[in-house]
């Protein structure tokens, strides 16, 4: 299946490399946003090497030194339909302490010539750590580097593992582009004194709430080997991808991390427009299904939990001129999302095999989903016990209002969905009862204009999640509200001599806040709110921009009991027009208290 779907997007390439323009021709420039796009190369000697990035806040880490260990280099030329890149990754058994508080990967990657942005994972024994998407180079040459917190797979680390890189890449004379590639795990020891360092970071994953991570981490995903990432494919909106996999029976807690990113026909799902258009006007080759897509997971085909991903631009989406040097939110380090399983251990706790099943609602091929299963054990016993005491799924609500003559006309798509479970525990922290709800609500405004060759896209994708944890004596809250809103505004101009001008206005957002505590709604313990707005005009002739400038703005402000930051920085023209950061706390709603935060730390850990 793997291999057939990359031919799938090969010849989707070639294709387009070789499309001749026809009546409808703008829908088939539409389709060239979708990442499609590669720059003509003027190489000019003087121009140094490019150093791109994303904007985010930097890890909060140990003043201890790290035991930094290279566990990759690689380059990444032909790779494409081949198999993971493999070495073997030992623990770091020279360094002085093994106690680390603080663990980081980092991918440091340079390229030069010509390459489209290419998809790619990391796996540690079978466990997505990382998902992300390269920059495109140019021909003087780019470098970039990401750093992420895997602390939270530390039960992993601490054993020999073999660590696989998929990169699908494709060189030629065209695509001149190799990835030399880094990685590099790097271990801080714990500090003498250290309390709540690291706390901050979970936040980010405030789902699987608990400062301290799991004992175990189960790999969801597919098996090696295989000429593909370890990543399941789902390729229609009836196509459920099933592992199965056994617990150990003393587990009392279980987050399900699911890993997910949209490619070929979806990449721009939130662009899709109904297929009621698409028939009345006869338009072949045009990606459908609407804007709206769920990612749904079950256990043993229940629902357990759903996904509403983030709108995730790669660096070669909408323009690829507007991605440099600033990458798009998520992209160079694509999220995660974390489902509360812990209220269905009891349904697995029987040493059997059960099934996890992942599926796309109106999926087009192909969406890479895989996931990890964070288990905590309890050293106490051999067994745990559990019961499932409540589970409401309703079934979603999903609405349509269409009105539309020829190539012109409004779209106006609405969804909404939760879940909610509850249930028991029993371990040697007593009789705990944990209960997990998820709320999203989805709304996709289209607008297609001037016969076609204008398109609006207008969305917000809201959602609330929270997870509550009642001991005998105590109950910790935590709650996590995410608002996602989207932008887009394109238009293409025919130039009449084979070529066509795009204009984009993209506006990317990402807004979090967090609470936690005991009360009814807790404390404010972490607010971000990260606005990136973009503009740009290409000139386009087949699949190549012959001309063309972006200019991106990207604020980002980051409030939180461990600490705060913002940035404020510009692009234009691959130059940086400012660029200001800095740990001011605006301070607004969120309490300075930061002994609540002791308070809430994790009854398990204790
Ligand atoms: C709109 O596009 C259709 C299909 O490409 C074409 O047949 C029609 O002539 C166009 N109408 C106008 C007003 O340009
Ligand atoms: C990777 O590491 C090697 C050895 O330290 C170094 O020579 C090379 O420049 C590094 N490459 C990148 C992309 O950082
Ligand atoms: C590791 O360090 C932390 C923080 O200093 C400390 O609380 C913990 O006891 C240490 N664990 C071990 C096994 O040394
Ligand atoms: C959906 O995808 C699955 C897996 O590739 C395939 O077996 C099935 O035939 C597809 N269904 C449709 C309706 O295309
Ligand atoms: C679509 O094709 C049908 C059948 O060939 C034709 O009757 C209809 O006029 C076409 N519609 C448009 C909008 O081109
Ligand atoms: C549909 O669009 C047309 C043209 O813009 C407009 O005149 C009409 O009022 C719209 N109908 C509805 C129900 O919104
Ligand atoms: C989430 O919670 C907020 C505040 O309680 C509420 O206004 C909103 O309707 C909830 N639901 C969603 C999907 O955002
Ligand atoms: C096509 O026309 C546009 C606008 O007239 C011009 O800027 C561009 O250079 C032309 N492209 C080619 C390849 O002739
Ligand atoms: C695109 O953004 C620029 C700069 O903010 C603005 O001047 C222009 O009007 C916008 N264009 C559209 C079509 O929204
Ligand atoms: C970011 O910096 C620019 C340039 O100094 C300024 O105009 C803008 O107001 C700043 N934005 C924020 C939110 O601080
Ligand atoms: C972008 O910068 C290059 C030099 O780095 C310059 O030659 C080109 O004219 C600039 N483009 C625009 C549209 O300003």
């Amino acid at each position: 299946m793997g291999a057939s779907s990359f031919l799938a997007f090969f010849t989707f390439s070639v294709i387009l490399v070789y499309q001749p323009f026809t009546s409808n021709a703008n829908f088939h420039k539409t389709k060239l946003l979708r990442s499609q796009l590669l720059l003509s190369q003027n190489a000019k000697r003087d121009i140094p090497i490019t150093k791109y990035f994303q904007v985010t806040k930097p890890i909060k880490l140990p003043k201890t030194k790290p035991c930094s260990t290279l566990v990759l280099q690689h380059d990444f030329g032909y790779t494409y339909g081949k198999p993971p890149v493999l070495a073997n990754y030992n623990p770091p058994k020279k360094c002085p302490s093994q106690n680390f508080s603080k663990i980081i990967l980092e991918w440091k990657a340079t390229c030069k010539g010509r390459q489209f942005d290419r998809i790619f994972g990391v796996w540690l024994g079978g466990v997505e750590i990382f998902r992300s998407c390269t920059a495109e180079p140019r021909a003087t040459g780019i470098v970039w580097s990401v750093e992420k917190d895997i602390t939270r797979y530390s039960s992993l680390l601490k054993n020999p593992q073999t660590l696989a890189v998929y990169l699908g890449n494709l060189v030629d004379s065209t695509y001149t582009g190799i990835y030399h590639v880094n990685v590099t795990f790097h271990f801080y020891p714990a500090e003498l004194e250290q309390h709540f360092h690291g706390f901050n970071r979970h936040f980010g994953n405030l789902e699987s709430g608990y400062d301290s991570s799991a004992d175990l981490v189960l790999p969801i995903s597919r098996n090696l080997p295989l000429n593909d990432g370890q990543w399941f494919l789902v390729q229609n909106s009836t196509d459920v991808q099933l592992k199965e996999f056994t617990i150990p029976r003393n587990a009392y807690r279980a987050v399900l991390e699911v890993y997910v990113s949209f490619h070929q026909n979806d990449e721009f799902w939130f662009g899709n427009p109904p297929n009621d258009y698409i028939v009345a006007n006869n338009l072949t080759g045009l990606a459908g299904n609407g804007p709206f897509r769920e990612v749904l997971i079950s256990l043993d085909g229940k629902a357990v939990g759903a996904v509403y991903p983030f709108t995730v631009i790669y660096t070669g989406g909408v323009n690829p001129l507007l991605w440099r040097p600033i990458t798009g939110i998520g992209s160079f380090d694509l999220p995660s999302y974390d489902i509360e399983v812990t209220p269905f251990l009891g349904r697995i706790l029987d040493g059997m095999e059960h099934k996890f099943g992942f599926g796309v609602t109106n999926a087009l091929d192909v969406w890479y989903i895989d996931a990890n299963l964070h288990i905590w054990l309890d050293s106490k016993s051999v067994e745990t016990k559990g019961t499932l005491i409540e589970y409401k799924s309703p079934t979603p609500a999903v609405s349509l209002v269409s009105n539309f003559s020829g190539l012109d006309g409004t779209f106006l798509t609405k969804a909404s969905r939760s879940i909610y479970s509850s249930g028991w525990v029993e371990s040697s922290h007593g009789k705990v009862v944990t209960h997990s709800f998820q709320e999203f609500s989805f709304t996709n405004f289209m607008r297609m204009g001037k016969n076609g060759s204008l398109q609006i896209v207008s969305q917000t994708i809201n959602s609330n999640c929270s997870i509550d944890s009642k001991l005998p004596s105590h109950i910790y809250k935590a709650r996590l509200f995410q608002n996602s809103p989207f932008y887009l505004y394109n238009e293409n101009v025919d130039q009449g001599n084979g070529s066509y001008t795009s204009i984009a206005n993209v506006s990317l957002g990402y807004n979090e806040e967090s609470f936690l505590g005991q009360s009814r709604f807790g404390f404010l313990a972490s607010s971000l709110k990260n606005v990136q707005n973009g503009q740009g005009s290409i000139v386009v002739k087949g699949n190549l921009v012959t001309s063309g400038l972006g200019s991106t703005q990207q604020v980002y402000n980051y409030d939180g009991t461990g600490g705060c930051f913002s940035r404020n920085v510009s692009s234009s023209n691959y130059t940086i027009l400012y660029d200001k950061s800095g740990n001011h706390c605006s301070g607004s709603k969120r309490h300075s208290s930061g002994y609540l935060f002791g308070r809430w730390r994790p009854f398990l850990a204790v």
